[in-house]
């Protein structure tokens, strides 16, 4: 470990490899019990089976909120990625505070994978199957690909490194965007029958039979919003996604979307100098939603660098640091080609920030 860098965590778990052949890693419908895989001294769930059961099998946004209001305690689902949170104060992590109890829909740790860095071709590809491999044993929550990233190679790439997908990673795509070659060949096409021809071929390539979170990359103008939603939301009825994710929205297009269907993440840059967003973030947390800011690095942040060197760490981790900080919602989703970087990120999940230093970073009057 070289120096001003925060160690890589030793409590992670060993590669989650999948033995069953099973290929898909979102929630079966009428598979929901509550009494599986209780997190280590947590009690009994206190919550009723049956919102729980509802909740995860339907996605239905009542019963999620249902059990927000029942204190349910802390348990965790390994095979359905789903963790509940148990008190108005900490996150699953223990030691953040949140303003409410709310339902995290992923599990494991708190940042993510971006794969759109990965080379996938030539040498190097063999060094982005190693990074895949290191970034799920190293207990990261979830992949992050789309069709878009090499017109399918990147998905490709993640299914070569990591199928048969352990239980407790979601791997997710996005569609919406099609094209071939040079990126100037690429447009938006959110036509509902393009959505399902590019579900389609991303079912194929990850090899599943349904994708864990199915986003939309971007919300295409020329076709209504509402077309959009449903043609996914019907891939959901279908069986061919289990969550849906959005890319790039506002708050009015998230609640345009809410209205039709169940979201479960929003995917929009944010970072330390960019927070632009700030306001779907809000949404977000206040509705239960993972919020996966993309280009979640930034630049190096002069404060940042100042509070790396003083607590022993790199820009990034006090970057990444900084998004955990700022919301229970946040599931930051760093791309790298390097080994080193992806320990170097997940171990920014070991940063306190104490409130001194969260003032600096959110350039707050101290
Ligand atoms: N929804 C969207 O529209 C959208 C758009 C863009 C990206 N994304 C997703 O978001 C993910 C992340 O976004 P991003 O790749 O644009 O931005 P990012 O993760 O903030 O930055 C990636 C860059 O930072 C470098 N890096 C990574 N870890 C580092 C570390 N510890 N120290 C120093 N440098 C480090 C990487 O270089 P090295 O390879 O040398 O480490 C790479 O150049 C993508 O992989 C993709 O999945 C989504």
């Amino acid at each position: 470990m070289r120096a001003g860098r925060l160690a890589v965590p030793i409590r992670r778990r060993t590669p989650p490899r999948c033995t069953s052949g099973e290929s898909t890693t979102g929630p079966k419908s009428g598979s929901a019990g509550v009494d599986s895989a209780p997190v280590a001294g947590s009690a009994e769930p206190t919550a009723s089976v049956f919102t729980l059961q509802t909740a995860i099998t339907a996605n239905d946004q009542t019963s999620w909120r249902r059990l927000g209001k029942e204190r349910c305690r802390l348990f965790y689902r390994p095979h359905l990625s789903t963790v509940i949170l148990p008190s108005p104060s900490h996150d699953h992590c223990g030691r953040r505070a949140v303003d409410r109890e709310r339902v995290l829909r992923v599990s494991g740790g708190r940042i993510g994978f971006g794969a759109m860095q990965l080379a996938t071709a030539g040498r190097d590809r063999e060094t982005s199957v190693a990074v895949l491999r290191r970034a799920v044993e190293l207990g990261v929550p979830l992949v992050d690909t789309a069709f878009l990233y090499g017109g399918g190679a990147n998905e490709e790439l993640v299914a070569e490194a990591l199928y048969p997908y352990g239980e407790d990673v979601v791997v997710t795509t996005k569609v919406g965007v099609t094209g071939s070659g040079p990126l100037s060949n690429w447009r938006l096409d959110g036509r509902p029958e393009s959505l399902r021809r590019q579900v389609d071929g991303s079912l194929r390539r990850l090899r599943v039979e349904r994708i864990a979170l199915l986003q939309l990359h971007r919300v295409d103008p020329e076709v209504p919003l509402a077309d959009q939603v449903g043609a996914l939301s019907e891939l959901v009825g279908a069986g061919k996604a289990a969550r849906i994710g959005l890319s790039e929205v506002s708050v009015g297009e998230l609640a345009e979307a809410r209205a039709i269907a169940g979201i479960a993440s929003v995917q929009n840059r944010y970072n330390l100098d960019d927070r632009v967003h700030e306001p779907v973030l809000r949404v977000c947390e206040a509705e239960g939603i993972d919020f996966l800011p993309w280009r979640p690095l930034g630049e190096p942040n002069g404060e940042a660098i100042a509070i790396a060197a003083e607590v022993g760490a790199t820009p990034a981790q006090v970057a990444l640091a900084w998004l955990l900080d700022r919301s229970a919602a946040m599931l930051p989703i760093p791309g790298t080609s390097r080994v080193s970087h992806l320990e170097e990120n997940v171990a920014a999940e070991q940063i306190e920030l104490t409130s001194e230093q969260r003032r600096r970073l959110n350039q707050e009057p101290v």
